[in-house]
C-alpha cells in the first residue's frame, strides 16, 4: 500500500514540476512530452478506477427454486465421499446455524488464532478464551479446524495483527532481532501446546510473497529481522512440538500461470530441498480481480501433488461483478464453484476447499468495499441463508458421485 501511495506522490509532483516548466518556458518540449504523457496516464488510471467501480445489480433468478438448507444432504455426502468444504465463522454462535448443520464440515477461524487476537504483545499474555469457545464447539459438532495462521507478516500494520514494527521499535536496535525470534518461538509455542491434539493441521506461515510483481519474498517484519530463514524456522519449531501436525504453507495468488506462482513453486521445491518439514500447500483462492480457470487451479495445484504435498484451497471466493457477463451471475459464479471443486477433488492429495465467507451477509470483502466495490456476494449461501446456485450444483454432483 506505501509503495503505491509513493508513486501517486512522485507522479503528482511529475505532474506538477512539468506545468511549472511549461509555465515558465523552461526545457518546454522536454516539459510538453511530459504533461501529455502523465495527463494520459492520469486519464487511463481515472477509467480503470471507474471501470471498476461500475455499479452493478443482477436478477436473483434462483430464489424461486432456492432449496432450504436442512434439505440438502451436503454434510452427508460430503462426509461419505471423504471431502472437506469449509468456512470462516468469526465466532462460536455461528456454528449453531443451519450452514454448519446440513453444509459445511470444515472450519478455518477468520480471525481468532491470529497472533493479535490471541497475544497481548505488550504483557506477553494470552488469552484463548474467545477461540477456545469456537474450536470446542467445532469438535464438538465434528467439523475439522483448520489453524489460521501462526506467523503473517503482510500488511501487520494495517490489520493490526498486530502492529510488530511499532512493537520493536520501543526496544534497541541491536535487541530487536532476539526479540523478534523470542516472539516467534514463544508464539508457535505457546499455540501448538494449548491445541495439541485439538487442532490438526496449521497455516504454518502465511503470504510470505510480495503481493505483486515477480515472487519476491516480501520484506516484512520477519524477513528484515530474521532473514528469509524464518519461514524455515517456524516450520522447524512447529514439526518440534507436534510432529503429527500438518504443516501448511500458505499463499495469495491472483493467476497460477505467472513469474510469481513459478517463483512460489521454486520456493517451495528449496524449502523441501533443505528438508523443511512442509506437509501442505494452501492456495489462498481469492479471486478478486480476475477468475483463475479451474483448468489452471488443476494444473497447479498438480504440481504440489506430484511432489507428494496436499493441496487445499484455503480461502476461496469469486466476487460476482466478475461474473458480469454472463447471462445469469450468479449461475456462472454457482458452475465455476463446482468447477474448481470437482476438477479439484479428482486430484490424489487434494484434501478441502474452504471459502472465505459463510453467506453474503458478512464478508471482508464488503468491510473493505472501498477496494473491493459490490456486488461481491461470493459465497454459497446468499444473505438470507438461502441456498445459491453454486451450493445447489455441488450437491448434486456429490450426489450423482
Ligand atoms: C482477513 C479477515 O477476513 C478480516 O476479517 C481481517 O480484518 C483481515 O484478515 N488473507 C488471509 C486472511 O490469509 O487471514 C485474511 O483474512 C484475508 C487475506
Amino acid at each position: 500500500m506505501t509503495l503505491y501511495i509513493n508513486l501517486a506522490g512522485i507522479f503528482m509532483l511529475a505532474l506538477v514540476a512539468s506545468i511549472l516548466a511549461m509555465f515558465f518556458n523552461k526545457s518546454r518540449p522536454v516539459a510538453k512530452f511530459l504533461l501529455v504523457f502523465l495527463t494520459a496516464i492520469l486519464v487511463v488510471a481515472v477509467i480503470t478506477v471507474l471501470y471498476f467501480r461500475r455499479p452493478m445489480e443482477f436478477e436473483k433468478h434462483y430464489v424461486n427454486t432456492a432449496l432450504p438448507l436442512e434439505t440438502l444432504l451436503l454434510n452427508k455426502r460430503l462426509q461419505q465421499a471423504g471431502m472437506y468444504l469449509g468456512a470462516p465463522p468469526r465466532n462460536a454462535n455461528q456454528l449453531d446455524s443451519h450452514a454448519y448443520r446440513h453444509v459445511f464440515n470444515s472450519i478455518t477461524p477468520e480471525n481468532d488464532l491470529k497472533l493479535g487476537h490471541l497475544l497481548d504483545i505488550e504483557t506477553l499474555e494470552y488469552d484463548f478464551t474467545q477461540a477456545d469457545a469456537l474450536v470446542t464447539e467445532a469438535i464438538k459438532r465434528n467439523i475439522r479446524v483448520r489453524g489460521h495462521a501462526l506467523v503473517w507478516g503482510k500488511l501487520s500494520d494495517i490489520f493490526n495483527a498486530p502492529d510488530l514494527d511499532l512493537w520493536l521499535s520501543h526496544f534497541p536496535e541491536l535487541e530487536r532481532t532476539a526479540k523478534l525470534t523470542h516472539l516467534l518461538d514463544l508464539h508457535i509455542t505457546s499455540v501448538l501446546n494449548h491445541y495439541q491434539g485439538k487442532i490438526l493441521e496449521w497455516d504454518v506461515v502465511n503470504e510470505p510473497l510480495e503481493m505483486f510483481g515477480r515472487g519476491q519474498l516480501e520484506k516484512n517484519v520477519f524477513y528484515r529481522h530474521l532473514g528469509e530463514e524464518y519461514i524455515e524456522r517456524a516450520f522447524f519449531k512447529a514439526k518440534a512440538i507436534d510432529p503429527e501436525l500438518q504443516l501448511y504453507l500458505n499463499e495469495q495468488f491472483f493467476n497460477y500461470t505467472d513469474q510469481r506462482a513459478e517463483a512460489f513453486y521454486q520456493l517451495v521445491m528449496s524449502l523441501l530441498n533443505k528438508g523443511v518439514p512442509i506437509d501442505g500447500i494452501g492456495l489462498q483462492g481469492h479471486m478478486v480481480f480476475h477468475l483463475a480457470t479451474p483448468e489452471e487451479t488443476a494444473a497447479y495445484v498438480k504440481r504440489f501433488t506430484s511432489l507428494g504435498l496436499k493441496v487445499q484451497i484455503t480461502e476461496f471466493e469469486a466476487r460476482l461483478r466478475l461474473f458480469s457477463d454472463a447471462q445469469d451471475p450468479y449461475q456462472a459464479q454457482g458452475e465455476y464453484y463446482r468447477d474448481v471443486m470437482r476438477i479439484c477433488y479428482e486430484i490424489d492429495g487434494f484434501d478441502g476447499i474452504t471459502f472465505w465467507g459463510v453467506d453474503d451477509s458478512i464478508s471482508w470483502l464488503d468491510d473493505m468495499s472501498w477496494l473491493f466495490p459490490k456486488p461481491n456476494e461470493a459465497y454459497l449461501l446468499d444473505a438470507q441463508q438461502r441456498a445459491k446456485p453454486g451450493l445447489i450444483l455441488i450437491d448434486q454432483w456429490l450426489k450423482a458421485n
